[in-house]
């Protein structure tokens, strides 16, 4: 029987409101929007480039966590060619698609808190708006911090959630565990650092990501009548469910 948190992700994943609001693009993030007339393609792929240039080295072994369909993975090996680039999602659907769409990749169904991997696998290990997910993040960290090289990046788009309105349930399903334990960028912070990681950066990038991107839903859906993904767009105009959308960076 399929996980029933591996079914939600897939079915919003897949969902043909979300494949039309990316276009022929296989993201499933919010993106970086440094212009409102970006495309919503264009954000996306520079949200993977604004964590990508806290990198110095373009080669190298590199794990994308939480890869979804494949689109960060490929973005990050138009950027550094000779990258040597694996995706990992918990959805054998998902992983399925990236394999048969995303050639230049290898990809692997993998929990992200449970990595194979041997130790110091990565130059860099990136997870594009997933980590929330995990369940823990904390497992994440240690986990990531155990395959990285030393010296390797440690590279997070990720977002902080109302605790509050999580357990009240009267947010819509966001697919993530309760047990939410970073609650603003100074404890993210903290977080990396007791796990043993270097010079974390932990950015504030809630106007840019998050919420540059509900006014896109807006104003799209409202000047052209195209469905936004519904739930993202529903909650948004109720509560501030999302506290902080954080772009993170740390060395091991
Ligand atoms: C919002 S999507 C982001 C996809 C992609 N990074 C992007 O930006 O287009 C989150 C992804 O994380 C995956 N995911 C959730 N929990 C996971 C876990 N514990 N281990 C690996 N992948 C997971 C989901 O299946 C989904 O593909």
């Amino acid at each position: 029987m399929k996980d029933p948190n591996v079914e939600a992700y897939d079915s919003a994943i897949f969902s043909p409101v979300t494949r039309d609001w990316y276009g022929t693009s296989d993201f499933y993030n919010v993106g970086y929007w440094s212009s409102p007339t970006l495309t919503q393609a264009e954000a996306s792929t520079a949200l993977v480039n604004r964590l990508l240039d806290r990198h110095a080295q373009d080669q190298g072994t590199v794990l994308d966590v939480g890869c979804g369909l494949g689109a960060t993975t490929s973005a990050i090996k138009h950027r550094w060619p000779f990258a040597q680039v694996t995706g990992i999602n918990l959805s054998q659907a998902q992983i399925e698609y990236c394999r048969r769409n995303h050639r230049d990749c290898d990809f692997a169904v993998m929990n992200a808190t449970a990595l194979t991997f041997s130790e110091n696998s990565f130059d860099v290990i990136f997870s594009a708006e997933a980590a929330f997910h995990f369940n823990t993040r904390r497992d994440f960290f240690s986990q990531a911090h155990r395959a990285l090289k030393p010296g390797g990046s440690l590279l997070v788009a990720d977002i902080l959630l109302d605790r509050e309105h999580l357990l009240s349930k009267k947010m819509l399903a966001w697919d993530v565990p309760t047990n939410l334990d970073q609650a603003n960028p100074d404890d993210y912070k903290t977080c990396l650092e007791d796990f043993g990681y270097r010079n974390v950066l932990v950015e504030d990038a809630t106007e840019q990501t998050w919420r540059s991107w509900i006014r896109q839903l807006i104003e799209k859906t409202e000047s052209t009548g195209v469905p936004a993904p519904h739930r993202y767009l529903h909650d948004a105009k109720r509560s501030n469910v999302v506290t902080y959308y954080v772009l993170v960076s740390a060395h091991k």
